[in-house]
């Protein structure tokens, strides 16, 4: 289950981050880790020819992951 499961940004975050694998857990990584994933998945979404994510998607995700990231 993820966190925050059924409010508007946890929607987002799987509606935009399941569709290629399963979401993973925001506490299967750190904050420092997730801002190096979303990075590198932006990339991943382009190339896949899907609609990058806006600024304001890239921010709601990324408070998402980080507000609810694992520990070192
Ligand atoms: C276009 C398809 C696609 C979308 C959309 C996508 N991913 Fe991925 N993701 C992949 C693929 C392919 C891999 C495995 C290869 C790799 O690590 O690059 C992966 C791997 C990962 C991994 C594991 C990397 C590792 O080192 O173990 C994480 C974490 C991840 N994605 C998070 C996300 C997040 C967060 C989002 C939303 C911002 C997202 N993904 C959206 C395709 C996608």
């Amino acid at each position: 289950m993820l966190p925050e499961a059924g409010s508007p940004t946890a929607m987002l975050y799987k509606s935009r981050c399941g569709q290629c694998h399963a979401p993973y857990n925001p506490r299967s990584m750190t904050a420092a880790m997730w801002e190096i994933q979303v990075n590198a998945m932006q990339d991943r979404i382009r190339r896949a020819g899907l609609p990058p994510l806006d600024g304001a998607d890239r921010k709601a995700i990324l408070d998402y992951l980080t507000r609810n990231a694992g520990a070192e």
